[in-house]
């Protein structure tokens, strides 16, 4: 049996940036860590509509946007032009080798192999290239994952073992750091109509009965004056190719 990717996001491109606020602030913080130059050819994966990309235009002179979704591609192509936009899947880079920079946000932890695609960008890039990536780490969504923890689309790791990843695959960590985002919902429907909204899919093996029962637990054991709170751990990275 072929199993259900666990999400959906060339279905969800047109929406998607109404729905992703802690994406785009994500986005912002990462690129804190841009320099004003990106020179030689920089490649971003995971791409989606743009979030991050537009922090990536005006700095670099030659740039690749991918994603794997045609439609989050199609969007980004029409938000930033200035870029080249490819369909891409992560684990196979597009544009052959030798480039100076890799970037990705928000893409890595879903990643289903995510050790071959950090193999697959070291391949792709000319030596002493640098990795700039954000992603989510253990923590995110953790009220709701307490509730119902076969609703988390993969297994979660934290910091120290994304860096671990990372330097097994020949990236060594030039510094790294997580920040805590919070969001705050009417109750927890809306919050898991948000991340539906914004492309994350809830397993359907999961069975209506049982998320219901998880979501009256988490507007029961999260609920404060101003709605349920969700929580959101998100690591940026800076690596350089050893
Ligand atoms: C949460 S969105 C992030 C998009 C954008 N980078 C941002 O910061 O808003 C995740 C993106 O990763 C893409 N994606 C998921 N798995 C992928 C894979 N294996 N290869 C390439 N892109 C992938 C999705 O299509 C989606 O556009």
């Amino acid at each position: 049996m072929t199993k259900a990717p666990a999400h959906d996001f060339d279905r969800r491109a047109s929406q998607y940036e109404d729905h992703a606020p802690v994406q785009r602030e994500a986005a912002a913080w990462l690129a804190e860590w841009l320099p004003d130059n990106i020179e030689g050819p920089a490649l971003e994966l995971g791409a989606g509509t743009g979030l991050f990309t537009r922090h990536l235009v005006g700095r670099a002179r030659t740039l690749i946007a991918s994603d794997a979704a045609p439609r989050m591609v199609a969007a980004g192509f029409t938000a930033l032009p200035e870029a080249k936009w490819s369909v891409a899947d992560a684990a196979t880079p597009p544009g052959g080798r030798g480039y100076g920079w890799i970037f990705s946000c928000s893409l890595v932890q879903w990643l289903p192999d995510p050790c071959e695609a950090f193999c697959a960008w070291h391949r792709a890039s000319a030596p002493g290239a640098r990795l700039v990536s954000g992603w989510f780490v253990r923590g995110t969504l953790g009220e709701f994952f307490a509730t119902c923890p076969e609703a988390s689309p993969f297994p979660w790791r934290d910091a120290a073992e994304w860096g671990r990843l990372l330097g097994q695959a020949g990236w060594q960590t030039a510094r790294s750091e997580v920040r805590t985002f919070h969001r705050h919902h009417a109750d927890s429907g809306a919050m898991l109509r948000e991340i539906h909204n914004a492309g994350a899919v809830v397993p359907r093996r999961i069975g209506a009965g049982k998320l219901r029962e998880a979501l009256r637990r988490y507007d029961r054991d999260h609920r404060g004056e101003s709605g349920v709170r969700s929580t959101f751990e998100f690591l940026r990275v800076e690596a350089v190719r050893s």
